[in-house]
């Protein structure tokens, strides 16, 4: 069994406990419209009616040979769902609904600066597409089922087509944040072993063209030094034919898609038929531990649950318009930009850039144009929205069916605005709480069934039965409004299903602390451990208070606290660093960062912004600690651990409590003094 890990001062820690609110319903004109309206699908999922109330799901693909054994626990915790059976994910995201709906708009795509035209890529182009360029990378770069792949790609219709070629060969992908650094991109290139790299030469942020070739270059250095060669860089251009970045291609290394494309073009390739249980992409995330960890989902559980969640949950009907505002380099862009809306035949949006780019008028701009009716986002990027431009959706005429709000708590303030003015008081909404582990969402109302209420996620999906534990082992008494350590008592189709590479972590960190028998087959003795602190409100409803381990959640995208120190203490003047969470209006939490000095070396603003901008180059700009306190000692216990609780409760300007036990009291009232100041 795993330790327990040590967390002194977590994200759960500083939640705030605000009080549980009223009911908000939907509208009957939802409620008509509306997939899931019958309420015995809560007993149709119950934990009697578990596993094989899951053939539901599975019954939404399309499957070349149908599965015999739905649930396989053998090699518990590591699930097998839908043994036996076959598909292909390209092929259900696109070739089935081309009889159809071949002229349908599969990717609206909105490009970040304004005078750039909208692109509207129709099913029976995505096919086109996909095709030829899964020949190219089947030919060109000869990748083959089961081989990895890195892909580094920006908000561009190049990643949906790119994951898609790479799916239809049976190829993993492991897409990487666009804005994580060349760095970043190494470690993850090592981890997966993969030999080709997929990028782009430039894309939009906040009106700049930026150069992300050179990401490429510092990714494919860094690879090489920790063992593992790149032997092709395959370049997409933002703009096809024209050069956006001032980066040197490397001759007989570097290629520029759509100049090899030329050679495959009017090229068909049958979609490879791949074992529901093989691996469809890795997606890595941060930890307790440095090194981030690569979720691997599978084909047909994970295809399955994000096409059912997007049908029942985000009610996308075949003429709505859905537009998730997340990046597809995240999960939420993975399951609800990719997967889950092109498996239903939906349109869906992709935009480039940031939201308040040029102005916080934007995002109702786009939904104006296209017409969207299905809006799906961030509490940071509503309360970013509110803040800087509270009356702007009024002036734009769309109108809102359903809205998402994911990625971190929601404040009540915050869900009321969202619903009354983006929403223009018409528009339903769920708070959907799920993690990079899970595929998708776990907790949520089910929007024309369950109520809303501001501020809470919601009961369990139909199929999802969470349980909160105390530190003990102990179950929490149901609907006591207690907090403790919510965790999954089930499996289900979208859990990932292993750590790339690393079993016994996956095993340690998610299914070892309320294991009940670590010889067990049975899938009743392994909750799901979920890292989230959580109360359960007398009618079911989950209020998720944030992490309780070394993670943090900024802007709804998670970091790990030891990556950033491990990042900092690369700086050769540092000799302490220790990252603690700290509330902040927009962003939700943002990383404080706290470094004690070498001998002989002296504080300064230059070294502070040195260790900031290492932080950027080493993970990216995301990491950006809002403040580098330089301290002349860290608060320790006798025994020399950075007492990391105190750090965070000045930091968050909270009572630090009893602090006469450290070894070295004194500094703490320095480090509030500076920190007040
Ligand atoms: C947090 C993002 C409160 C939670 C899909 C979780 C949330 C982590 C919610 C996963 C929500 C996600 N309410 N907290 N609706 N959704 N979280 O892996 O702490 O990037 O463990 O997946 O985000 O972040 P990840």
């Amino acid at each position: 069994m795993a330790e327990k890990e040590v967390v002194e001062t977590s994200e759960a820690e500083i939640a705030v406990h605000w009080q549980e609110e009223d009911y908000v319903y939907p509208s009957p004109e939802f409620i008509a419209q509306a997939w899931m309206t019958d309420k015995s699908i809560y007993d149709q999922f119950s934990l009697e009616n578990f596993p094989n109330c899951y053939k539901k799901y599975a019954d939404l693909l399309d499957w070349d040979e149908y599965w015999h054994t739905i649930l396989d626990t053998g090699d518990a915790p590591c699930w097998k769902w839908f043994v036996g059976g076959k598909l292909n994910a390209s092929y259900n995201c696109i070739d089935r609904h081309l009889a159809k709906n071949k002229n349908k708009t599969a990717i609206h795509f909105v490009p970040e600066p304004f005078e750039d035209k909208y692109e509207h890529i129709t099913y029976q182009e995505l096919y086109v597409r996909v095709n030829e360029f899964a020949a190219l990378l089947r030919d060109f770069a000869g990748l083959k089922a089961g081989d990895r792949v890195t892909l580094h790609m920006p908000m561009v219709p190049e990643l949906p087509i790119t994951m898609l070629a790479c799916a239809r060969l049976g190829v993993i992908h492991s897409q990487v944040f666009g804005g994580f650094s060349g760095t970043a991109c190494a470690d993850r290139i090592v981890d997966s072993q993969s030999r080709i790299l997929i990028t782009m030469d430039s894309y939009y942020r906040s009106g700049s063209l930026l150069d992300h070739k050179q990401n490429a270059d510092v990714a494919l250095k860094n690879a090489e030094k920790n063992g593992q060669k790149v032997d092709k860089v395959l370049v997409w251009q933002r703009y096809p034919g024209k050069a956006s970045s001032p980066t040197e291609m490397v001759s007989g290394r570097d290629y520029f898609v759509n100049e090899v494309l030329k050679d495959y073009y009017g090229k068909r390739v049958d979609p490879v038929s791949m074992p529901a249980e093989a691996p469809l992409f890795l997606m890595y995330t941060s930890g307790t531990t440095g090194k981030p960890k690569g979720c691997q989902h599978s084909i047909g559980g994970y295809l399955s649950y994000v096409t059912a969640t997007s049908k029942y949950v985000q009610d996308i009907h075949p003429e709505d318009v859905y537009w998730c505002m997340a990046d597809i380099g995240w999960i939420t862009g993975h399951s609800y930009i990719v997967y889950g809306p092109l498996s239903l035949g939906a349109s869906t949006v992709v935009y480039e850039g940031v939201p308040t780019f040029p102005d916080a008028g934007r995002p109702w701009k786009i939904a104006q144009d296209l017409d969207v009716n299905i809006f799906h986002t961030a509490p940071t990027a509503i309360r970013a929205l509110r803040k800087i431009g509270p009356d702007e959706p009024a002036k734009y005429t769309y109108n809102f069916k359903h809205m998402t709000t994911v990625g971190e708590p929601i404040e009540p303030e915050v869900w009321k605005w969202y619903h009354k003015v983006v929403g223009k008081g018409q528009a339903i909404i769920v708070d959907t709480w799920w993690q990079t582990e899970t595929g998708g969402f776990l907790c949520s109302t089910l929007p024309a069934i369950t109520p809303m209420k501001p501020g809470s996620a919601g009961p369990g999906l139909p199929g999802i039965h969470p349980i909160i534990y105390d530190e003990e082992g102990k179950e929490v008494k149901k609907g006591s409004s207690k907090a403790g350590n919510i965790c999954i008592q089930n499996p289900w189709p979208g859990a990932f299903q292993t750590i790339w590479g690393d079993r016994q972590r996956f095993v340690d960190t998610y299914y070892a602390r309320y294991c009940k028998d670590p010889n067990s087959k049975r899938w009743q003795d392994w909750p799901y451990l979920t890292g989230d602190a959580a109360v359960e409100a007398p009618d079911g409803y989950y209020r998720i208070l944030g992490r309780i381990d070394d993670v943090i959640n900024v802007s709804g995208h998670r970091l790990g606290t030891k990556e950033i120190e491990s990042a900092a203490l690369t700086v050769n003047e540092v000799a302490e660093a220790a990252v603690v969470p700290v509330a902040h209006e927009i962003k939700g939490i943002e990383p404080d960062l706290y470094i004690s000095l070498k001998p002989g070396f002296d504080a300064s603003a230059e070294l502070a912004q040195k260790i900031s901008n290492t932080i950027c180059d080493e993970i990216g700009k995301i990491a950006k600690p809002r403040t580098v306190w330089i301290v002349t000692d860290m608060p320790k216990t006798r025994s020399g651990k950075i007492m990391r609780r105190v750090l965070g409760a000045i930091s968050n300007k909270k009572d630090v409590g009893d602090v006469t036990t450290l070894a070295n009291p004194e500094i703490v009232t320095q480090i509030q003094e500076m920190v007040r100041n």
